[in-house]
């Protein structure tokens, strides 16, 4: 039998450590498009080659520009929306829980930031499409991409001026996206990968938002969750693997709305309480 999801917000009022773990569907209702469902970024692909070959080192070792002409595009549409109130009510609970709230994100267009959530309890570990870094890793800086640098036609090509914005500023070779691609692996430098799993072990309540759990750390995360025996709320409008998980688990539980709509509601249940 599933955990009622009041029984769960008095627990987190009580004690204990909360983890939000958003995906894609965070956003969605600020109008970035998910990546796997019907208009998603790998289902509506470039004219010359598959989306998800886009997000690959050895797809940036081959054709540099054209990967970075595929995020300045996709930087520019996360750049013009606005956070949707479940990430403002995400920034609130942040506020109001303080050290026992965490927020782990797949999300790479900062809109937990710009929402009002810290960076120092917000971990992107998928990185961050306003950054950049070295691609020959001179240092473990990374950089804002410069903010003149506009790209609203996904096709044109890049000037002499613009390819000179893009290089690492300490060494001048070529700067790449702060972004894990599908290629790498995750580390504790730029993903806060031992952190995120570190979290998974001290948690007392995950609350997973709009995710397909595709990704192996955030599976991870869940699945590390559950041989705790501890319980975790999806949100998700729709079912996916995820949402079985919780609902198989016994102390598991799918809200299946939309996250913008729900988040209000949970964190008013959690106001009056
Ligand atoms: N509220 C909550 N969830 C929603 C909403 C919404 N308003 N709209 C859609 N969703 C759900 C979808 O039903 C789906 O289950 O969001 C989920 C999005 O799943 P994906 O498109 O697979 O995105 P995500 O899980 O974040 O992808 C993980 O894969 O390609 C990589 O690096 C990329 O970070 C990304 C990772």
């Amino acid at each position: 039998m599933s955990l009622k999801p009041e029984e769960l917000l008095n627990f987190i009022k009580e004690s204990g450590l909360l983890v939000i773990l958003t995906g894609a569907g965070m956003s969605a209702e600020s109008g970035i498009p998910t990546f796997r469902g019907e208009e998603g970024y790998w289902k509506v692909g470039s004219k010359h080659y598959h989306p998800q070959e886009m997000a690959t080192l050895s797809m940036f070792s081959r054709v540099p520009y054209e990967v970075w002409k595929w995020y300045l595009y996709r930087r520019e549409t996360c750049n013009q929306v606005q956070p949707n109130s479940g990430h403002i009510v995400l920034g609130e609970m942040e506020k109001k829980l303080k050290d026992r709230f965490l927020l782990i994100t797949q999300n790479v267009d900062g809109l937990h930031i710009r929402a009002g959530n810290s960076r120092k309890r917000t971990y992107e570990i998928h990185g961050n499409i306003n950054r950049m870094r070295c691609s020959e890793e001179c240092s473990r800086e990374t950089f804002p991409i410069p903010v003149n640098l506009q790209w609203k036609d996904k096709e044109r090509e890049f000037s002499r001026e613009e390819k000179n914005l893009l290089v690492c500023p300490l060494c001048g070779k070529m700067a790449r996206p702060h972004i894990l691609w599908f290629d790498e692996c995750y580390n504790e430098l730029y993903y806060k990968f031992e952190s995120s799993l570190s979290a998974a072990d001290k948690l007392d309540l995950l609350i997973v938002i709009g995710t397909t759990g595709t990704t192996t750390l955030p599976y991870r995360i869940i699945t590390g969750v559950m041989n705790r025996g501890k319980p975790f709320i999806v949100i998700d409008p729709y079912e996916n693997d995820v949402t079985e998980l919780a609902k198989q688990y016994n102390k598991g539980c799918h809200l299946q709305h939309k996250s913008g709509e729900i988040l209000p509601e949970i964190y008013k249940i959690m106001n009056e309480r």
